[in-house]
């Protein structure tokens, strides 16, 4: 670039290029990159400086571009990611280091890392982990857990790289991600990444208390007054019913609430209009009158004598209940030796994906079509249908890349809106929440009450399980059935327990709705269970590790469902791959203990059944040969991060007998791929991936009876043509003429997994499989200041077949890192953690060295015997923690998170007692 030009004082030097803009005042870079110069590689997460996803360089140094004025920018050099990659060597070295380490999940973190990491690889050659971790500091990433970040920066400095697998081997490698490149290079696209500049924007009101009646003025009158609105949207303006709701027993949440509203930040209209003049809209503004209502906010006062009630037909705000019972519980208590109990609590925890909810929509041939992130696009359809009162035919939904999940892009959120602005204005429109929109709005894990005891027999055998969880469902159902009946299936843990009864109850609050969030309640159920087994050991005077494997689930045992499993059970080898680690940690604990700081060991283990809960649960995928050759995959399962599009592509290029390399993915799109299904529960790995398998076997069947082949022959794709070499023998077979799709050979399988019907005791079959895990934890306490910690993970998963080892280890790094959020400091309170600096989520040097050991029990269901993962990686991580800092203090908590101020307190009742 030649700086003796001196660009006039509107022009940026954008990666390497003068470009003049004419920013209004005060406007932010990040808005002037985006919506005037076409950046749309940098990323917007909070537009408060508390991300880092919209990290740029200014003169070479790394600033954030939301809090900066593009007038600051005037005259100077800016680079965002896509520059550097088409010019800069260490941004191409770190892209491809990124891939061969899997740092990039979702990827919308990924600029903001890979400029930061750009900045420091300028100034330090061969960063130390430790230079890396201050260096990224202030990107968060809510997907990776960080560790594969950092080690891929390292190894762009060091030069020392693994090397990964050929992108064309199949099951059981680590191959890059098919997907990957887009997610390194800044040409990922999602959801506010689609609109045209200048798209129509809308603003949604909403209410700013967390129950009150409230009546809309002149609402036509305020937007014909108002220069650059166009239109408004309420509750008038739902052509069909206007409700939505992920079962539909349970539909009961407003697109737009009427006339009273349930909880904070529920929306009651919304204004459509220029960018321009959506960002002048003040919703102070906006004409409406408030009377607010006496509020529930918890489990016990929202069922108390008086209440107020919130909805019809649930007496004492009770949503459902759920209820697990075999053997005789109180005999057993009664022969029981020891008995511990406890009551446990938990908050509400925010999904914190970065990428806040955002999409994009417009009218095309009458059809409305609707990009946004999601993780269940034909539930997103469903849900359409329902409120336009329009037929599944006339909504496209076209899903975007999605900047992380977790759960909650299960639900609508901006998608109805979307849908009702275009089909109002007849215009293209656009709709991101602010990062206050989307906390206040969008759904939580539920805040837990649990009660539990649990006895046991000298001799160290479980005897007697009694458990009462309430969890806070917030204002609306969304997923709270699903929590409670999910609950007491998995509150046992994943061990033998004859005599048990569990009892789950969702509890209506004027609070956010809470909602699917890794593990539905399970991690916040395993808390309980995992830390009174080990007050249970410690009374029993036995080894918490050997007092699990005593009780540990095995083939042929059966579950607190009665479901027996003949195979695949792999708990004990979790928690048998600890031993090592287990005994040597605690030596090391005790050798570096000091009055001050004191370190100690926990443990904890979880299990997760994948799939939907006794209900059908089909995934169905489509494949086939294109007249030129290429093998097409209809893939509909969203990937939003954890891996599906190369776990799905690799089971099916394995079942086809291809290269993984040679396979195109298409899709998810409700046009174009069939309905794989939502993703959610672990399950696209075992369900859509069965679906992919029985797909490419039936697609290679269909091409080998052409010629009577057998088996073991080897197919190869060229224009019009498939050759088959069969023992020595070169068959050649025409492509047929393509059908309407321009598939030659084409093959659409469904799978579903074999499940029974719970009876009214739980008893049934509700999961063809489980996924296992064990979590050890090193921890340091600060006994002045009550600060935990953790320096070392161990983590054992059994995950039935590895189909892809890179894939699990990112998953488990970064469910960890979700689970010491939940441990240790995440708690949203509504109205007062609706950003990103006042609700925290882990940073890159919160996240210590996590060693994965991955176990392989076959699953005889799974796709080459894999069983799911994504939920399973966080269950045992919190009760590890809180194990942990018993084992360190002697003082149990029994609240998370668990703040300095609360470990504090606890450490301070042990010293007094
Ligand atoms: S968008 Fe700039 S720091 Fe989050
Ligand atoms: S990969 Fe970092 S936020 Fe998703």
């Amino acid at each position: 670039m030649n700086k003796s030009m001196d660009p006039a004082a509107t022009s940026i030097w954008l990666n390497g290029q003068a470009v003049t803009a004419t920013p209004a005042p005060g406007e932010r870079l990040s808005e002037t990159l985006r919506e005037h110069l076409g950046a749309r590689d940098v990323k917007v997460g909070c537009n408060a400086g508390d991300c880092g996803a919209c990290t740029v360089l200014v003169d070479n140094a790394p600033v954030c571009a939301c809090l900066m004025p593009t007038q600051q920018a005037f005259g100077r050099q800016v680079d965002t990611l896509a520059g550097l990659m088409a010019t800069d060597a260490l941004a191409q070295a770190l892209a491809e280091q990124f891939q061969n380490h899997g740092a990039a999940q979702c990827g919308i973190c990924t600029p903001g890392m890979m400029v930061s990491a750009v900045a420091l690889l300028r100034t330090v050659a061969a960063p130390s982990t430790a230079q890396v971790s201050d260096a990224l500091g202030g990107v968060l990433c809510r997907c990776t857990g960080y560790r594969a970040i950092i080690d891929a920066v390292v190894a762009t400095g060091s030069g020392v790289a693994p090397e990964c697998a050929p992108s064309s081997a199949g099951v059981g490698t680590a191959i890059r991600r098919v997907d990957g490149l887009a997610k390194v290079n800044g040409t990922e696209a999602f959801g506010d990444d689609i609109a045209p500049p200048g798209t129509l924007e809308i603003a949604v009101i909403r209410a700013p208390h967390a129950h009150a009646q409230f009546d809309l003025g002149d609402v036509a009158g305020f937007v014909a007054a108002t220069p650059g609105l166009m239109a408004s949207l309420t509750a008038a303006d739902v052509p069909g019913v206007n409700r939505f709701g992920v079962i539909p027993a349970f539909m009961d949440q407003p697109v737009f609430a009427e006339k009273i509203n349930r909880f904070r930040g529920e929306a009651i209209a919304a204004v459509i209009g220029t960018p321009e003049a959506i960002s002048r809209f003040d919703p102070q503004s906006f004409p409406v009158t408030w009377r607010p209502l006496a509020a529930v906010s918890d489990v016990d006062t929202a069922q108390a004598n008086g209440a107020p009630q919130l909805h019809d037909g649930h007496p004492a705000n009770v949503m459902c209940g759920g209820l697990v019972t075999c053997g005789d519980p109180a005999a057993a208590f009664s022969r029981a030796d020891v008995v511990v109990e406890g009551r446990y609590r938990s908050g509400f925890v925010e999904h914190a994906y970065i990428e806040p909810e955002a999409g994009f929509a417009r009218m095309v041939d009458g059809r409305i079509e609707v990009h946004a992130c999601t993780q269940a696009p034909v539930m997103d359809r469903e849900a359409l249908e329902i409120i336009l009162g329009r037929p599944a035919s006339d909504i496209r939904i076209v899903p975007t890349a999605v900047g992380g999940g977790f759960g909650s892009k299960l639900d609508v959120s901006v998608q109805p809106i979307l849908a009702l602005a275009t089909l109002k204005t007849g215009l293209p429109v656009r709709l991101t929440y602010s990062r206050t929109d989307s906390m206040q709005s969008t759904t939580k894990r539920h805040p837990s009450d649990i009660t539990l005891r649990i006895g046991a027999t000298q001799d160290g055998r479980i005897c007697g399980f009694d458990f009462y969880g309430a969890f806070n469902t917030g204002a609306y159902a969304s997923w709270g059935p699903t929590v409670a009946n999910r609950v007491p299936v998995h509150a046992s843990g994943p061990y033998r327990v004859a005599d048990y009864r569990a009892e789950s109850k969702g509890i209506y609050t004027h609070c956010p709705p809470s909602g699917a969030f890794r593990g539905f309640g399970v991690p916040q159920s395993a808390i309980a269970q995992e830390c009174l087994f080990d007050d249970l050991a410690e009374k029993l005077e036995m080894d918490p590790l050997e007092f699990r494997i005593l009780n540990a689930l095995e083939n042929g045992t059966p579950t607190v469902c009665g479901q027996v499993f003949e195979q695949g059970v792999g708990i004990k080898a979790c928690l048998e791959a600890l031993r090592p680690a287990w005994a040597a940690e605690r030596n090391w604990a005790a050798a570096h203990s000091t009055d001050t700081t004191r370190y100690g060991v926990g443990l904890a283990a979880g299990w997760y059944g994948c799939g939907n809960t006794s209900l059908p649960n089909p995934s169905t995928i489509k494949s086939g040969i294109r007249a030129d050759g290429t093998v097409v995959l209809h893939q509909g399962a969203m990937d939003i991060g954890q891996g599906a599009n190369t776990v799905i592509a690799q089971i099916f290029a394995t079942a086809l007998g291809v290269g993984t390399d040679l396979v195109t993915l298409i899709g998810p799109d409700t046009d174009r791929t069939p309905d794989a299904g939502k993703t959610s529960a672990s399950r696209q790995t075992y369900v859509s991936g069965n679906a992919a398998r029985l797909s490419g076997e039936s697609l290679r069947a269909q091409i080998l009876a052409c010629v009577n082949a057998s088996e073991t022959a080897v197919l190869t794709f060229a224009p019009g043509m498939i050759h088959i070499d069969d023992a020595g023998t070169r068959h050649e077979v025409p492509l047929p003429t393509p059908d309407a799709e321009g598939l030659t050979f084409k093959a659409e399988e469904t799978y579903d997994p074999p499940t029974r019907p719970l009876d009214q005791n739980g008893q049934g079959a509700p999961y063809a499989q489980f996924g296992y895990a064990a979590h050890l934890v090193v921890v340091a306490v600060d006994m002045a200041f009550g600060t935990v910690k953790p320096v070392k993970f161990v983590a054992a998963h059994d995950v039935g077949r590895a189909i892809n080892p890179m894939l699990v280890e990112g998953q488990v790094a970064g469910g960890i890192a979700q689970g010491l959020g939940m441990a240790l400091m995440e708690e949203y309170i509504p109205g007062r953690t609706e950003n990103l600096h006042d609700y925290l989520i882990p940073t890159i040097g919160d996240i210590p060295p996590i060693e994965t050991i991955i176990i392989e029990e076959p699953d005889a269901h799974g796709p080459y015997g894999a069983k799911g993962l994504g939920e399973h990686v966080l269950i045992p991580t919190a009760p590890a923690i809180l194990n942990a800092i018993k084992h360190a203090t002697g003082a149990r908590i029994t609240r998370v998170p668990a703040t300095p101020a609360r470990v504090r307190a606890a450490i301070d009742a042990v010293r007094h007692e």
